[in-house]
This record gives structure tokens, sequence and C-alpha cells, in this order.
């Protein structure tokens, strides 16, 4: 049995200065793969509601499925560590709600840390969940759940202002106790300064590559996304196409009568 990275390991990587990898898994085979492959983290990102359920944003997404997503990863994995997002409206009404909902991606999805979104405004959320010894990983920058707000999926922080309101974000979040913070679509130069700023590891995603770590989303990293892809990701594989040509297989050989054959049939 593998040992199951934590949160000081994050801490301590970020220290000896090696970069934390990290990737979305929303079920059981994908978070076997990438366990296997020695990922430091997987995030059960709320982005499931896109990639996985069809929905044009993260904003339908409910804890019920980040539970069952959940499950599923942490069944899948043995050396990673497994972060669950809380989805919108899961923890912004009031703190008893989040605790509970954060407390039940623990007990019951099994997940090691929450991640929520937001900086200042949610520094008192962020403090009254870890004081009851939950993790919490904040996600500032873009933040897929405020896209009404931002008019759109746009990068943020590129305006004076802005940054400062990006940085005043990010010290906040570590004030709170917040163990990592993921940056999203900020300009590099910014991540860098937020990055040095902090002593806890920052992750991102379009944020360059100055960030403690990196995270990516699996379905756009594997080509399994015929939607928009944002321009910060790389592709690594192409799987759609794989898959593709082996379902057109597979329909003209039972059209044909080529499967089954007595290989695949009992006696
Ligand atoms: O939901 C998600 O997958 C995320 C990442 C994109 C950071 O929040």
């Amino acid at each position: 049995m593998k040992k199951r990275r934590t949160i000081l390991d994050m801490a301590e990587m970020k220290q000896r200065g090696e970069k934390i990898s990290v990737l979305t898994a929303y079920d059981y085979p994908f978070a076997r793969l990438m366990d296997a492959a020695g990922i430091d983290m997987i995030l059960v990102g709320d982005s499931a509601g896109s990639v996985f359920s069809g929905y044009d944003n993260t904003l339908p997404v409910t804890l019920e499925e980040m539970l069952y997503h959940t499950r599923a990863v942490v069944r899948g994995s043995e050396q990673a560590l497994i972060v669950a997002d809380l989805p919108f409206m899961t923890y912004q009404i009031d703190i008893p709600d989040a605790r509970r909902n954060a407390g039940r991606l623990i007990k019951e999805g099994g997940a090691h840390a929450v991640k929520l979104e937001g900086g200042e405004p949610m520094a008192e959320t962020i403090r009254a969940i870890v004081d009851i010894d939950i993790p919490v990983v904040a996600h500032i920058g873009l933040t897929p759940q405020s896209v009404h707000r931002m008019g759109g999926f746009r990068v943020q922080g590129r305006e004076e202002e802005q940054a400062r309101k990006i940085m005043a974000d990010a010290r906040a979040v570590e004030a709170a106790g917040a163990c990592a913070v993921v940056l999203e679509a900020i300009p590099r130069d910014l991540a860098r300064q937020v990055s040095e700023s902090l002593t806890i590891p920052t992750i991102g995603i379009g944020a360059g590559p100055a960030c403690d770590g990196q995270v990516l989303v699996i379905h756009d990293i594997l080509g399994l996304c015929d939607k928009y892809s944002p321009k910060f990701v790389k592709r690594y594989a192409d799987i759609a196409d794989t898959i593709s040509k082996g379902i057109h297989h597979y329909i003209e050989d039972v059209k044909s009568g080529q499967f089954p054959t007595a290989e695949h049939s009992f006696k």
C-alpha cells in the first residue's frame, strides 16, 4: 500500500521548489490511471458539470453529484491527495451551511480537503471550515462560479486595480488558513508575484510557469472535450479519435456479423 500524500507534503514541495502536479478526475478509471502515474493531487472539480454532465457552466452542479464523483475518485486512488470542490451555493449562504457541506465531502465523499472559490469575501468562511479541521484550498482570479458577474470566462487581473485586488485576495485566503490556492487565468507576472509572496503553494491554471504547481482538466488535455478549449490548455493526446474509431469498428462488426465469433461465446 502506497503512502497517501498530505497537505504537509504539498507545503514541503513548495519549500523544496518541487512542482506539484494536479489533474481533475470525476470517476474511478481516470483516478486509477493518474494515481498509478504518480499524480500528486487529484481535484474532483465542479468542472464535472461542463465536461462530464454537459452543462454550459458549473453552476447547476449539486453537492450530491460532487459526493458521487468524489467517492469514485477516492476508490480509484491510493497515493494522491484528493481535493473536492464545494459547488455553487453550498458555501455562500452562511457558515454553518458551508461547514456542514465541507464536512459531507470529507465524511461521505472521503476527500482530504475541499476547494471553494473567492478571496477576501470568503476569508471568514475559509477560517470557519479550517477551524473544524478541514483543509481548504482557495481559488482566485477567474472563478468559474462567478461567470455572470465576470461577463464570461475572461482573464482577470490585467488592470492594476484588479491585480491589486487579486494580491489582496491571495493574502486574505492565506491568512484565513487556506492550505493552497488555485490561481486561474491571471497574467504570469502577477502569478509570480503572488507565488513569491505566499508561503502556501499556488496551483496555476492559465497563470504561467512561476506557480508552485499546475492543474488542468483531464478532458481538455486528452482531447475528450470538443467544446471551447482555452489558450492555456496543452493537449497531450487525442483519445476522442481513438474512442470514436473503436465505436465505429464495433458497430461495423455487429452489423456485418463479425462480432461475436466462437471466441466470444460459450459452448
Ligand atoms: O472545477 C475545476 O476543475 C477547477 C479547476 C479548473 C481549477 O476548479
